[in-house]
């Protein structure tokens, strides 16, 4: 037995060494990874890895929730059409405008715009909000959902410069369960669509989905090395009410840290953020997210009113702070962790820091 023990302890410590130099690794090796328990030789990996490839830094980027309207029926989400039990907003462009020039004020160098996929607006409406916002010599992120390629050609025209698009989970039949009306074929379409245009390209899952097996999670960090994903966020699934999944167990944080660990391993020089919804589920979730890989914090720059109506999960918004106290309090824990604030636009570089 502790002949096996002693075994299993070097098979995992050969994998991880294996992908801290060669950022490499087959689908049974992650499987084996994510099913260890002790974790820290994979966050140290990944710790060091995020250093000698993006440095110190942390990008802060600019979100703007502008519109919590929404034409699909994810079944994860609070703000999926059908749930009534919400109140929608719908920010002017005016009042959108407004919170981008505060936080290009502020000293944040990325906007990031993000909605329910609200066809109110027109591409030519938000082309026009794009190219005002990027008159402020700042990055432009949209995370707004799925369009045709010439939509996504028109706002990449109009000046936006990279985009969100979770694949949310690459396993096709769970991805069609969960999006009723959409389809795995035409999310992939979107995101080869994105990187063909030219925009830096974020995607990423939901980890601790109902019918979700690790395999699946392995095979979702396979799929994002081989679209060559320039940016990864990831999150717990967080049941919601409102939804068919309110009564469903969440996904725990272990996995999710361990996921961020691996996807740092395996694509040293992306960017990640440490997303909300781990900070939702743990007051500590932003440090430790922080030493797991992570380089990219995305402080929310909306109007507080607007903020606790974004409700994609529970909990999210509860804690709204003013804008200016959520800064400091960000940018005191990144200094806290010897961490440096990022002051350029903070693109993916592919040269990395040696
Ligand atoms: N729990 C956690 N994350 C969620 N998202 C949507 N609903 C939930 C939930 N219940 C995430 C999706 C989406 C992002 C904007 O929010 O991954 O892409």
């Amino acid at each position: 037995m502790a002949f096996e023990e002693g075994k299993a302890i070097s098979e995992i410590g050969m994998l991880v060494k294996q992908l801290e130099n060669k950022n490499e690794i087959d689908k049974a090796g992650i499987v084996k990874l994510l099913a260890n328990i002790d974790a820290t030789p994979i966050y140290n990996a990944a710790d060091r890895v995020r250093k000698k490839f993006v440095g110190d830094n942390v990008h802060l980027r600019g979100l703007i929730e502008f519109s919590s309207h929404c034409c699909r029926t994810c079944f994860y989400c609070g703000l999926r059409a059908a749930n009534n039990r919400i109140k929608r907003y719908r920010m002017e462009s005016d009042e959108i405008i407004g919170c981008a020039t505060y936080a290009v004020k502020c000293g944040l160098k990325t906007i990031v715009l993000q909605s329910g996929e609200d066809k109110f607006f027109t591409v030519n409406d938000l082309c026009k909000i794009v190219s005002k916002i990027k008159d402020m010599d700042v990055t432009v992120t949209l995370s707004i959902g799925e369009l045709s390629r010439d939509e996504y050609s028109a706002l990449k025209n109009a000046g936006a410069d990279r985009y969100l698009l979770r694949i949310e989970t690459s396993n096709e039949k769970l991805y069609e369960c969960l999006h009723p009306g959409m389809s795995y074929k035409n999310r992939v379409r979107c995101l080869c669509d994105l990187k063909e245009l030219g925009y830096e390209t974020g995607t990423g899952c939901l980890i601790g989905l109902p019918g979700q097996r690790v395999e699946m999670l392995a095979e979702d960090l396979l799929f994002f090395k081989k679209l060559d994903a320039d940016m990864i966020g990831m999150g717990p699934f967080i049941p919601c009410s409102g939804t068919p999944l309110a009564c469903e167990p969440g996904g725990s944080i272990d996995i999710v840290l361990k996921m961020m660990a691996l996807a740092r391993l395996l694509m040293p020089d992306i960017n990640m953020p440490a997303t909300t919804a781990l900070g939702v589920k743990d007051n500590d979730g932003y440090r430790k997210r922080l030493n797991c890989g992570a380089n990219v914090i995305m402080p929310n720059m909306g109007i507080s009113e607007y903020k606790k109506l974004y409700a994609i999960y529970p909990g999210k918004g509860e804690k709204v702070e003013n804008t200016d106290n959520q800064l400091k309090a960000i940018k005191c824990l990144i200094l806290d962790q010897g961490r440096s604030i990022g002051e350029q636009y903070g693109g993916r570089s592919k040269i990395g820091i040696k």
